[in-house]
């Protein structure tokens, strides 16, 4: 499958039933080629409604972590783990997680990206490892087929609770270098 053909077969995606309360399939936003992948948990309303990852309140804060060290969404690559809205903003079930999957496989086969950033525990536990620990394992390096994968607190968390954000200013740090270490593209 190429980018258009899976883009085409996502936006008309039934394989779960959020696909009956959805507004948007939230595809995912920014470079084919992006050596840094970010992956979020589900889209939220205003996701929902635009089509588009985090473009909410915890958009904004994601977009200022990022521009902390140069990347921005045209320099990356944006996903979540469910690309339609699960109501009432729960966390997507596992079985939606498995009938979503093959969309974000065919994404990052096509992409090839050197690092994978997981944005909170859902995304965590699903990319990285199912015990994942946020509290514990966030900022440490994992490596799975041959990609470099770590995780930061979700943006919505550190709107709650903002005491662990320079806890996060060192795992973005802890990414930068990363970045410099194996990246090729100028960030
Ligand atoms: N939270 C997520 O995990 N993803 C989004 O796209 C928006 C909010």
């Amino acid at each position: 499958m190429n980018w258009d053909t899976l883009y085409d077969a996502c936006m008309s995606c039934k394989q779960c039933r959020l696909s009956e309360t959805r507004t948007n399939v939230v595809f995912g936003v920014g470079r084919r080629d992006a050596e840094v992948v970010f992956i979020g948990e589900g889209p939220g309303q205003q996701e929902d409604l635009q089509g588009e990852p985090f473009v909410g309140r915890s958009g904004q804060l994601l977009d200022d972590m990022m521009a902390m060290i140069d990347l921005n969404r045209e320099n990356t690559f944006i996903a979540n783990i469910v690309k339609c809205r699960p109501p009432g903003n729960r966390d997507p079930l596992p079985a939606e997680q498995t009938a979503c999957s093959p969309w974000l496989d065919q994404q990052l086969k096509l992409i090839k990206p050197k690092i994978i950033v997981c944005l909170g525990r859902v995304s965590a536990m699903y990319m990285i490892r199912p015990d994942f620990k946020i509290t514990k394992d966030h900022g440490q390096w994992f490596m799975h087929e041959g990609v470099h994968m770590m995780a930061l607190y979700h943006p919505a968390a550190l709107l709650r609770d903002p005491a662990r954000r320079p806890e996060t200013f060192v795992d973005l740090k802890t990414l930068q270098a990363k970045i410099r270490e194996i990246c090729t593209s100028t960030y």
